[in-house]
């Protein structure tokens, strides 16, 4: 795994969408694995910018995004195709037909996976995959669990998530307590991995997934078995990681 480290959330989200660019002028056409959450806001900042200066083009580039709450619909100001087209679709010139999330209205669970299931094998998956990093060690929606999930698949949120994600609800109760993600073997099948962390409160989370054991009960620990895995992080989210290896 390679690590870079930026001096701050600013800097590290510029090494980000550095590796994001990369992708997309080297293979214009890329399938980029999408994430949410508040870290990856300051990389999807960023490639705007430098979409607005002319030096990135996305009108060939398809996304497959790691998750959806189930039950809230795309025009749900807390959904995360909300989210994606509010943070980044909706400024740059990838053609939104070309964007996937997990349909958080298909009732039927086993419907809605197996259909994102044969959305990301038609894309013949996915070229580089972003990833945040839940405070448990949950990569998309895959929580701590005694197995690892493999494909698409509906969960029942922790509550250690469902309290990190009510700031973003008028009250608990709206919190969604279910949603739809993409499984470890296809985050895993991806060519690329780029994990973006921040802050210190991710300080000890990033030490065990990236230097523990390898478990489900810590689910980014798996990356550890990918061959080609970016950590990108500021200080504060990687001063357990180095001083570890010191
Ligand atoms: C949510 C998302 C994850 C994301 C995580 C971390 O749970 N489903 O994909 O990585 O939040 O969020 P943040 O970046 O806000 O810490």
């Amino acid at each position: 795994m390679r690590v870079y480290c930026g001096k701050d959330y600013e800097q590290a989200s510029r090494i980000a969408a550095n590796f994001i660019s990369a992708q997309v002028i080297m293979k214009p056409d890329s399938v980029l694995g999408l994430a949410t959450g508040s870290t990856p806001i300051g990389t999807y900042e960023q490639l705007i910018k430098w979409y607005e200066k002319g030096d990135l083009d996305f009108s060939a580039v398809h996304s497959i995004n790691l998750d959806e709450y189930r039950g809230l619909t795309a025009d749900n100001d807390q959904s995360y195709r909300y989210f994606m087209n509010t943070h980044l679709f909706d400024h740059i010139n990838i053609d939104k037909k070309n964007t996937f999330v997990p349909d958080g209205t298909e009732p039927d669970a086993e419907k809605a996976c197996r259909d994102y299931d044969e959305i990301i094998r038609a894309h013949g998956g996915i070229d580089l995959q972003i990833l945040g990093l839940g405070h448990n060690g949950h990569i998309g929606f895959n929580e701590p669990d005694s197995t690892f999930c493999k494909g698409t698949h509906c969960v029942q949120l922790t509550e250690s998530t469902i309290s990190a994600n009510a700031r973003f609800f008028a009250s608990m109760d709206e919190v969604p307590k279910e949603a739809y993600t993409m499984g470890i073997q296809s985050i895993m099948q991806a060519k690329k991995i780029m994990v973006i962390v921040s802050g210190e409160g991710k300080k000890d989370i990033v030490e065990k997934a990236f230097l523990g054991p390898i478990t489900p009960e810590v689910p980014a620990s798996v990356l550890q078995l990918h061959s080609d895995v970016i950590l990108v992080g500021d200080e504060a989210a990687l001063a357990g990681y180095h001083k570890a290896l010191q």
